[in-house]
Formats: C-alpha cells, structure tokens, sequence
C-alpha cells in the first residue's frame, strides 16, 4: 500500500469529521444512543444515497436498503440484485439482533457433478463464466425483506436512489476500468452484459458514463411490487428465458421458492468485548469464534511483536481447519457449531501451539483453501437511534458470472463456485471443500464473508471487507486492532497478513513484516508469501460511548466513502 498516501486520506477523512463532530456534539454523552448517523461504503455514490434516505427520515435499515441497491449499480463488479449476500441488524429499542441471510440458493435441476466432463474432471470456468454458474439470486428478496420488517420507509422509498443511478447512469473510474479489463473477455462473450458494461467492445475510459435503463426498470418493479417484481411475473420470465438460452437451469419455480432465512448470529466473547458475526452458511462467524477462542488463552499484551503475529497465524491455521472441514448450508448438514466455538475446543487447540516454531498443516487433517480479492462489497451503517447494519454482499468474482438476461439489465452472479465441485479440486479462489460444501438442488453454497458488530461497555464497532477467504482474518485484525484501543483509521488501513491451514504459507501484503518480524516468522518455521497487491476494502464505524463521538472509515485501497452527520427524526 502506499503509506503516505493512505495516510492523508484518512487524516482528512477524520479531521473534516472531528470538526463537524466537536461543532454539533451535544456536551453530554448520552451512551444508550449515538446521536449521530454513520455510513461507511466501497463507493461514494452508494454512500450518498443511504445519506439521503436518513435525511429523509430513514433508519438505518432503510439506509441499508438504499446503500444495497446503489452499490448494484455503480459496483456491478461487486455485488448486484442478480447476486446475495448477508445483512447484519443490531435495533436499538430492544436490542434484537439478526442476520438476514440472502444468500443464493442451488437451482433445483442442480446436481453435485454439474461442473465435471464424462470422465469425471471439473470443467475449467463452467462455475464461474456464464449462466450455468449462476444461484439463485437472494437481494432483492432481501431488500424487500428488511423494508418490510424493520424500514421505517417504503420500499419503493429506499430504492428511488438506485433507480435514478441506473437511470441517470454513474460515471467510469480507474477502478471499474481495472475489473473490467480482469473479465473483458468473459464479458465480451455476452452480447446483452457487453452492451452495458463495455463500450464499443472494450473497456471504457474514464469518464465514459454506464447507463442502465433496463435495471432501473427491474428495480422499479421491485419498489412497486416488492419480492413478486422479481421472482414472479414478467422479470422472472425474462430472467429464466435468458438464463436458460444462456446454457444455464433455472426455472419459474426456483425464483417463486426463494426465501431469505433469519439465522442467529454467531458471538463470542474476547477482552470485555462482545463480537457478534455471520453464521452458517458463512463460515465467519465460527472461525471467528475459533480463533478469538483461541487467542484469548494467551496474554497477548505480552507478548512481542513476532511471538504476537506467530500466535495469530497459528489460531488462523486452526480455524481455517475446522471451516474446510464442518462448515456448509446449516439446512442441509449438521454443523456442530457449539462444539467448534466453544472454550474447551479452543483450549485444546491452542495447547497445540508451540510458542517457537509452527504446527505444520501437514501434521493436522483437512482440505485446501485459499485467496480472493476486492471484489464483492461491505458497508457499515449506524443511525443516530442506534440502530446499526452490518452487510457483505457479492456476486462472487467481478462482475459475477459476466452474463445478463436480455431485457433484465440483471447481473448474473457466480456464487455456485463457492461450492466444491469435486473433492480435492479448487475453486476459483483455491477452495477446496469437504462434502458439507457438495451441491444439491436449493442448497446455499459456504461462504466467507463476516459482517461483524463488536460491543463493549465503551463502544459500538461496525465493520467488514470482501475478500474472499481472506475476509475472516481480515476482519480478526480489526477485531484485535479494536481491542488493542485504535479506530476505524487504523481498522482499515492496517497492514493484512493470512494464513487458511493449505496452502501452508503466510500471505501477506508488500509492507505487514519488517525483516526483524520476516527473520523471527522465518526463524520459526513459517513459509512467508509477499502478495504483490494489496487486498480488501473495509467499511467501518465505531461509536464512543463516554464520548459520543462516532468515527468511520473507508479503506484506502479503495474508492470508499465515509461519512457522519446529525440526522433529525421528522
Ligand atoms: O461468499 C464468499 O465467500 C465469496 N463469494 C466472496 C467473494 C469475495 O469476497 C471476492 N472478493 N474479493
């Protein structure tokens, strides 16, 4: 990363915040409610338009909504209505917590062996480039969801940004321009996504405005007849007809079963802190639990710098164990969840731990796993009620599986490589699954991504990044850079490094070692792989309670908004 540069970034960021902080904050805290609305998004535009639906009274959930349905349109390489996802809910009046899990779903006509040939083997790109790669998609069933239930505003209210956006169209930036060239050739191959999200055939320069009129239709029939002006109806129709000349399975029935399921979040207690994260069918939330378990058997505080970043690793390659093993759709396998976040598993795992030298993961049983990116989506919302989200959202690689349904203007995702197509073979980021992670017909595949809450008696911390499989570790430094006192400035800029038990190597980013903390890393066994890019994009907010005071923070790797502001209830 380049430091300097982060640097400034973040310093304005927070100072144009602490000003409008010291000039508006009441003199006493009141630490049942923060006064002030965050929210923290990967694109500027997604940010305004959540701004915009608290201004007019929103909460945060209908904010949420907002932010959701914008990012579909201006970060079509990350998450989209034609993708899934999972919102974290925090509301305030009596404190109930919820994941709202959308995540898509197994066509029905799926069968484990789809993506292998006659002979057994996995066709390279069939789970990933085209319709036949495509769930089905859980958003707008989501959005409809979270508007009705915990929205203060209509639905058709909260979607009226997105809907311009699409309509008015959003203006080309390097970054777009980067994920574009990354799937050029898959999207060329699409006449209908070509169209949309290219220009002339190739990638658009910078300024060139994408305008999506056929979107913007498709929301509108989602604001005017919520979950039915997706899933039923003419959209649906046009959604199955394409995907199927695409060469993929959907059917009328798949996008009439769809239901977004409320799941318990997962939470664990570390330092005085409570963290509360996604639940099966992620696995972030339990491999949180496991390394946090883990590392609270140690004085961290005592520990020096390598002997600290050794422990660490060592907690990252034993979690990402039990996740290749267990972990899948908690409504098709068993997942002995309390077993694997519980105090005396860890216990057990962390006195395998040598101090000075590693565990080999060759010494432990389990499966491969690896890598991911910037692609898919978080943010972080917290309105002045205290109510908050939490929310990661994809459509899996950019720009998902590069195909459009004509007449949509629906972004297929590829989230069915999330499954393990066949034992021992990786998906596109490396993953290797166990058979809780096999495809069956309206099963949701495993998934990584960890929106997270952490709550203590001083606070109230927001966050979460794409990634990949390296979301969960991502999100376990902030958690540890909370607990060690630092902000959401230093939660999204720090240094990353990851380990996932196989490969046996510790990614990490250009600058996370020094050559001490390399030499000492080194000294103790550890295989070190400098990445040559950095990698993620987290969103975050913290809330001081005794301050009142509310800080947010948009990674600097990328185009990310911050903001905070005092929005009165009408
Ligand atoms: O659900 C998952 O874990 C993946 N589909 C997320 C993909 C992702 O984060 C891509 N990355 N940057």
């Amino acid at each position: 990363m380049n430091a300097a540069r982060s640097k400034l970034r973040t310093g304005l960021r927070c100072g144009a915040f602490l000003l409008f902080v010291f000039c508006v904050f009441p003199t006493v805290a009141d630490t049942s409610r923060p006064a002030l609305a965050a929210i923290a998004s990967a694109h500027p535009l997604a940010t305004q338009a959540g701004m915009e639906i608290l201004a007019d009274g929103g909460n945060a959930f209908d904010a949420a909504v907002a932010v959701s349905a914008a990012l579909a349109v201006v970060e079509p390489y990350s998450s989209g209505i034609g993708g899934g996802g999972f919102w974290l809910l925090h509301r305030a009046r009596d404190d109930f917590e919820v994941m709202v899990d959308g995540r898509e779903k197994a066509p029905l006509a799926a069968s484990r062996d789809m993506y292998l040939d006659a002979d057994g083997e996995v066709v390279p790109d069939l789970s990933v480039d085209g319709a036949l790669a495509a769930g089905i998609p859980g958003e707008p069933a989501a959005l409809d969801h979270i508007a009705r239930h915990y929205g203060r505003l209509p639905l058709a209210r909260s979607l009226r940004p997105a809907i311009r956006l699409a309509r008015e169209g959003f203006v080309v930036d390097a970054y777009y321009r980067k994920l574009a060239q990354f799937r050029l050739a898959v999207l060329q191959n699409n006449p209908e996504a070509a169209g949309i999200f290219l220009h002339d055939g190739e990638v658009p320069e910078e300024g060139y405005r994408i305008v999506q009129p056929d979107l913007a239709d498709t929301l509108a029939a989602i604001a005017r007849f919520g979950n039915a002006g997706f899933y039923r109806g003419p959209v649906a129709r046009a959604l199955v007809d394409g995907v199927r000349a695409g060469g993929g399975i959907w059917t009328m029935e798949d996008l009439a079963q769809y239901r977004v399921v409320e799941r318990e979040p997962i939470q664990v207690a570390f330092q005085g802190l409570r963290i509360t994260s996604a639940s099966p069918p992620s696995s972030g939330g339990v491999a949180l639990a496991t390394m946090l378990n883990i590392l609270s058997t140690f004085e961290l505080t005592e520990l020096d710098a390598a002997t600290h970043a050794h422990v660490v690793i060592e907690s990252m390659r034993r979690a990402y164990q039990d996740r290749s093993v267990y972990l899948g759709d908690p409504d098709f396998v068993a997942i002995p969840v309390p077993r694997l976040t519980s105090a005396g598993h860890a216990g057990r795992q962390a006195r395998s731990i040598q101090l000075d030298r590693v565990t080999p993961s060759s010494t432990l049983p389990g499966r491969v796993l690896k890598t991911g990116g910037r692609d898919t989506t978080h943010f972080s919302i917290l309105d002045g009620a205290g109510n908050r989200v939490a929310a990661t959202l994809s459509v899996n690689y950019p720009f998902g599986a590069c195909e459009v349904p004509p007449g949509t203007g629906v972004l297929l995702n590829d989230e069915m490589d999330d499954f393990s197509a066949k034992p021992g073979v990786p998906n596109v980021y490396g993953l290797v699954g166990a058979e809780a992670n096999a495809i069956e017909p309206g099963k949701r595949p495993l998934s990584s991504m960890s929106p997270t809450f952490i709550e203590s008696k001083d606070g109230v911390a927001v966050l979460g990044t794409p990634g990949g499989s390296r979301i969960i570790t991502m999100v376990l430094l902030g958690i540890l850079d909370q607990a060690a006192g630092n902000k959401p400035d230093s939660w999204v800029s720090l240094p990353r490094y990851h380990h996932q038990y196989l490969p046996d190597t510790v990614q990490h980013e250009p600058d996370a070692f020094d050559a001490d903390m390399i030499k000492s890393l080194t000294l103790r066994g550890h295989t070190l792989k400098q990445l040559n890019a950095e990698y993620g994009n987290m969103q975050a907010i913290y809330w001081d309670r005794n301050t009142g005071q509310v800080f947010a923070a948009s990674d600097p790797r990328g185009i990310g908004d911050s903001r905070v502001g005092l929005f009165r209830r009408r």
